[in-house]
């Protein structure tokens, strides 16, 4: 195998092992994501303008961004308070759901 195969390889394997086990059930995350919209909507597009849009957000990135809230990593006084109830599998749910929202970009 050349060496950026190994590398591919084993970046894959660390990526599996890294996935938490949990469910990712994006209509239990609609239901939870009822506090989140007062600021970031009721569809992910944000309503206030410091809260940034969570709408089609690949949920790897979403629940990245909440476990880090949620452990002090990402630093945000409001979002600390609103990710430290938060279970792994709240975390799951909230990012399919908000992965789930089809959006529409179109050019200006
Ligand atoms: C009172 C307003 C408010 C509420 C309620 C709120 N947020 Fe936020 N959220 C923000 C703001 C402001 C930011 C930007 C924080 C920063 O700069 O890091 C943010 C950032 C985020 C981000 C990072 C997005 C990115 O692009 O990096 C995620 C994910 C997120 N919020 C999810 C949620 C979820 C899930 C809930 C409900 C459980 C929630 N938020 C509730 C205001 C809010």
């Amino acid at each position: 195998m050349p060496p950026a195969a190994t590398t591919i390889a084993a970046l894959a394997v660390t990526l599996a092992v890294a996935a938490p086990a949990v469910a990712q059930d994006a209509a239990a995350g609609r239901a939870k994501a009822a506090t989140c919209a007062v600021c970031h909507g009721p569809m992910g597009i944000s309503v206030t303008p410091d809260a940034p849009h969570l709408a089609g957000q690949p949920a790897i990135y979403t629940a990245a961004q909440l476990r880090a809230y949620r452990s002090g990593t990402r630093k945000h006084e409001v979002m600390a308070v609103m990710a430290k109830p938060l279970s792994d599998d709240d975390i799951a749910n909230l990012a399919a759901w908000f992965a789930s929202i089809k959006i529409d970009a179109q050019a200006p």
